[in-house]
């Protein structure tokens, strides 16, 4: 699982959102001041209630939508200006939006097409992507022939078949039962690990976010409320808030390392500390 030192980027994080802000209506900010770093590999978590602002900052992040102030940054690059086609990054939301007149097959190799890939390079992602998400028989259906959780697959497979190094999910399992949720989140983990992709995922399931994410950012009235580890989430009560601009990058020497398949796991012998293979996190307190 890649993860990247911090100063790869001219000492910026794979993602920074630096003070951004977002007012519909040019009155009031829907997104108050939204501060947080991410670095390459990690799954975030942004958590919170319904119209606390979630979808605007990934929307903000995939280029849908224009912050009214701050800036995104990726790979120490602001990216503001730039358009979505060009950022590079994967998109699963919660109405899948595949193309209903082409194959599941046809759905995952418009992203590559658009990217002018060669045909047969195209045939080979397109059934690697598919049996990724254990739908390798299914590339001549229409959506409209699959069940609700493998049409969610293909949104998940077209997320990834270009190979982004980032990728954002808003909400993508709130229409399936328990049973299928729980089993997509075990397929995105394993992905997430499998690829190293870097995730931020949006949800207001809690058990969700405990289960999937490194760390998870508890978002509501537009801020960063508290932003932590599943295991510090579950100990520190939500009304701790934690202000996100006390968040840093340090390096952490008190850590150990365990191997589990090709997964090596981190962990920091300091309590409030939160470790990827090659960096901590400091939550601040
Ligand atoms: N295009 C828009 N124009 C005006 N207001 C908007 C627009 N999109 C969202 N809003 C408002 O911004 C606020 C935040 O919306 P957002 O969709 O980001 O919330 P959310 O956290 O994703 O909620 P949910 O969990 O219900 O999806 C809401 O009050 C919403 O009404
Ligand atoms: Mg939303």
């Amino acid at each position: 699982m890649p993860s990247t030192d911090a100063d790869t980027w001219g000492g910026s994080p794979f993602v920074k959102f630096d003070n951004v802000q977002k007012s519909y209506d040019g009155e009031s900010l829907v997104v108050k001041g939204f501060n947080l770093y991410i670095d390459q590999g990690e799954f975030i978590t942004l958590l919170g209630p319904s119209g606390s602002g979630k979808s605007t900052v990934l929307m903000m992040m995939a280029g849908f939508e224009h912050p009214t102030h701050g800036e995104i940054i990726l790979k120490g690059q602001p990216i503001s200006q730039l358009p979505p086609h060009k950022r590079g990054i994967g998109l699963v939301f919660q109405n899948y939006a595949l193309f209903p007149h082409m194959t599941v097959a046809e759905n995952l190799a418009f992203p590559l097409q658009v990217r002018n890939l060669p045909k047969s390079d195209i045939e080979t992602k397109v059934k690697r992507a598919l049996d990724m998400v254990r739908l390798g028989e299914f590339g001549d259906r229409r959506p409209a022939q699959l069940s609700g959780g493998q049409q969610q697959r293909v949104a998940v497979a077209r997320a990834l078949v270009f190979e982004p190094e980032l990728v954002l999910m808003d909400e993508p399992l709130g229409a399936l039962d328990k049973n299928l949720r729980e089993e997509m989140q075990y397929e995105i983990k394993h992905i997430h690990e499998d690829l190293g992709v870097t995730m931020i995922y949006v949800t207001h399931d809690q058990s969700e976010a405990l289960t999937m994410s490194d760390r998870i950012a508890v978002f509501n009235d537009g801020i960063v409320q508290q932003l932590a580890s599943p295991q510090e989430s579950m100990s520190v009560p939500q009304t701790h808030l934690l202000p996100s601009s006390l968040v840093k990058t340090i390096d952490c020497a008190e850590r150990s390392r365990t191997l589990t398949g090709n997964n090596v796991r981190s962990r920091c012998q300091r309590p409030n500390y939160h470790c990827k293979p090659r960096s901590c996190w400091c939550s601040g307190r």
